[in-house]
């Protein structure tokens, strides 16, 4: 048996939802049951009704399924997938920093580990952050975190003033305006979609800014026939599936490395899911007071979502 068909076997006898992100592998999303941005799998993972959640994404995105589901079992292929934006929010710095803010209303981005999601009062994802900032009573003092150019996206768009915890991506902070301008020159037709975690220079030569859903969602759905797509370059797969007679191109990082590959999403392999499943592990835990606590905001971004 070929691995696919392996992976397919363990789903039916562990009755288990293999749920993708975009940026994941062609082969791994190819095995998922679900292709998602972070708002989509989580919505999944609220309303599965598997008994095993494998989660092929990063860290924080299964957290947030097992926090929704904490009588199932999440797996991770790799444990070891983490993220830097996440990695950039440790909850000790940020608890102190809040104290400091005085009374404000917490938004954090789902990219945080559940210790950063207890301390706020709503959670967000890249899809819908426009949306839940404009939900929060004028008046309300805003702190956001832990992506700094997101919360300014959001800020701008929403026209309401917000603290901002400065954290980043590694990833969408490699793409450079210059190499951006570069590939426009070269090709003029081509509509520029980028994703809100693009530093400020990058997304002011975008057409469209965009979650990975909505920036597939606008290529698929566009008459326009040549596309840069200024976000990791997994989502392309799905991209060029949708629309096989379309140009897409992704924009090299500032230095010419290939650095806007995250390399977190990337540990997860066939092999890994295949593994995880068979072995039932590794499993993703975590305390239940803690559990709790991160439960509320998450809530509340699925109802207001
Ligand atoms: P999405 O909200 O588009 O899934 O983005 C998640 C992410 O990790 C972007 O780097
Ligand atoms: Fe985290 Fe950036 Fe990778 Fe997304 S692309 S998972 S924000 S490191």
């Amino acid at each position: 048996m070929d691995m696919e068909t392996q992976i397919e076997k363990l789903k039916r006898e562990l009755n288990a939802v293999v749920l993708a992100h975009y940026y994941q592998k062609a082969e791994v999303q190819d095995c998922a049951d679900f292709v998602g941005d972070s708002l989509a799998l989580a919505q999944q993972a609220a309303q599965t009704t598997a008994d095993v959640i494998v989660f092929c994404g990063v860290h924080f995105m299964a957290e947030t399924a097992k926090i929704l589901n904490p009588g199932k079992l999440v797996l991770l292929p790799d444990t070891n997938a983490g993220c830097s934006l996440s990695d950039s929010c440790p909850p000790e710095a940020f608890a102190a920093f809040k104290a400091q803010q005085g009374d404000c209303f917490v938004v954090s981005y789902v990219n945080s580990s559940a210790a950063i999601k207890a301390q706020s009062d709503v959670i967000c994802t890249s899809s819908n952050a426009v949306k839940i900032v404009s939900r929060i009573p004028a008046g309300r003092r805003i702190l956001f975190a832990p992506d700094k150019h997101l919360g300014r996206y959001a800020a701008k768009q929403t026209g309401r003033e917000m603290v901002l915890w400065p954290g980043s991506c590694t990833v969408h902070e490699m793409f450079s305006e210059k190499n951006l301008l570069q590939l426009k020159y070269e090709n003029p037709q081509a509509l520029v979609v980028a994703h809100p975690e693009c530093t400020e220079a990058v997304l002011a030569h975008a057409d469209f800014i965009g979650s990975t859903a909505q920036l597939l969602e606008r290529v698929t759905r566009g008459s326009e026939s040549q596309f840069i797509v200024v976000t990791e370059p997994g989502i392309l797969h799905q991209m060029r599936k949708a629309s096989p007679q379309k140009y897409f191109l992704s924009p090299p990082s500032s230095d010419g490395c290939p650095c806007n590959v995250c390399p977190h999403m990337k540990l997860n392999t066939l092999e890994k899911l295949h593994a995880c499943m068979k072995n039932r592990s590794p499993q993703v835990e975590l305390p239940e007071k803690l559990r709790q606590q991160a439960l509320a905001p998450l809530k509340r971004m699925l109802e207001w979502s």
